[in-house]
């Protein structure tokens, strides 16, 4: 098979993920809960994990990171947990449901929430910003890449925005972190996921808060200290984290964490740029076939999405996968309101999301796959 799905999950994993995790499983007693070695062990690997992510992302402290099971558990955490009755959030039409669904949910319970639109490429309407923001504007929400059309958000506009109106930045980086360089110097929170461009398993995720932001926790629960408080530790990374932690996983995440760090994510974009480039090269460019978001932007993630004539996302996306073996995504992507802005709600856009692994003629034979299909069918 060529897989082609890396922005849902990235399948082939760095070498040694798998191992780790099977290691893991055999010796880790529960993180933070003993004092033998099989708690210690998991203990040291889950400290391991937790610097690595900071250092990835360029966070003080390993403590300004909680884990999660995933980025949709982290944007819960954020949007539940700092917004209430009365606060306006300002968001983009890009986000997944991940965000969209939480902010539904606050916006039931009082919270103002208004749109950053897009243009016919995807592209923010960076200059409709600044008219939003209101004496109770509270943060932006921003999706740092979208996994439709793989364009990014320009962080540094939000930041200097934030910057001037006392807001709070809230990034979700599910499709940027492993993949474009971050650094959460200006950023207030930043929600990740362990399974995609960090090549690690599922289960895995998390929440960087600068220090000084308060979250109410979405969990209360055991945290392997302070037992006899009745409320759950105040203090990062614990306050985040309640119940035993998904250390096995957590522990296959270090291995693919050292994995990125030694090969470097300037070197990962760098490639997964190419693989773009290749596919888009050999795509027929004619009427049958259209892509969309801002395919020519410097600074993307390896996503790119597109239609045949005006056949279903999901026909095609099948055509593929049973006749070509080739593993694309169909359909709306959980992201509901850039498909409505890209005219594709109905039948969605066929999505080819590569990864560092894979190859130059996975990328041809994908593009002559559209191509054939866009000819034959
Ligand atoms: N959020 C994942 C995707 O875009 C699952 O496919």
């Amino acid at each position: 098979m060529i897989y082609l799905d890396n922005a849902a999950t990235t399948l082939l994993k760095p070498p040694g993920v798998a191992e780790a995790v099977a290691n893991a499983i055999s010796t880790f007693g529960s993180p933070g809960r003993g004092a033998h070695s099989a708690s210690i062990t998991a203990s040291r690997a889950v400290y391991k994990a937790r610097r690595q992510i900071a250092s990835l992302i360029g966070a003080e402290s390993a403590s300004d990171i909680a884990f999660c099971s995933n980025a949709t558990e982290a944007l819960n955490t954020a949007i539940h947990g700092i917004f209430s009755n009365g606060d306006h959030v300002i968001t983009t039409v890009t986000e997944h449901n991940s965000a969209l669904r939480p902010l539904y949910l606050a916006q039931m319970r009082g919270t103002e929430v208004s749109y950053i639109h897009i243009d016919s490429r995807g592209i923010l309407d960076y200059k409709s910003v600044e008219k939003l923001i209101k004496n109770n504007t509270k943060a932006f929400v921003i999706n740092h890449a979208s996994n439709v059309t793989g364009n990014t958000a320009e962080l540094d506009f939000f930041i200097e925005l934030k910057k001037k109106y006392g807001l709070l930045l809230i990034t979700d980086g599910a499709q940027s972190a492993g993949t474009l360089p971050i650094n959460v110097k200006d950023i207030d929170v930043f929600c990740f996921t362990g399974h995609k461009g960090l090549m690690g398993p599922q289960g895995t995720g998390g929440i960087y808060v600068k220090p000084g932001i308060k979250i109410n926790p979405l969990k209360s629960g055991g945290s392997g200290i302070r037992s006899f408080d009745r409320l759950h530790p105040d203090t990062m990374p614990d306050a985040l984290e309640a119940g035993t932690l998904n250390s096995h996983s957590i522990a296959g995440l270090s291995c693919s964490l050292e994995f990125i760090s030694k090969t470097g994510v300037d070197s990962i974009h760098k490639k997964e740029s190419a693989l773009c480039e290749i596919f888009l090269d050999n795509l027929d460019r004619n009427e049958d076939i259209t892509v969309y978001g801002d395919v020519s932007a410097e600074v993307r993630v390896p996503v790119i999405s597109l239609n045949i004539s005006d056949m279903s996302s999901s026909y095609v996306s099948g055509i593929l996968a049973e006749e070509y073996g080739i593993a694309t995504r169909a359909g709306a992507h959980c992201a509901p309101l850039i498909h409505n802005a890209l005219g594709t709600a109905e039948r969605g856009a066929v999505r080819f999301s590569f990864s560092y692994f894979n190859t130059e003629d996975d990328a041809i034979k994908a593009a002559k796959a559209v191509n054939e299909i866009a000819k034959y069918n």
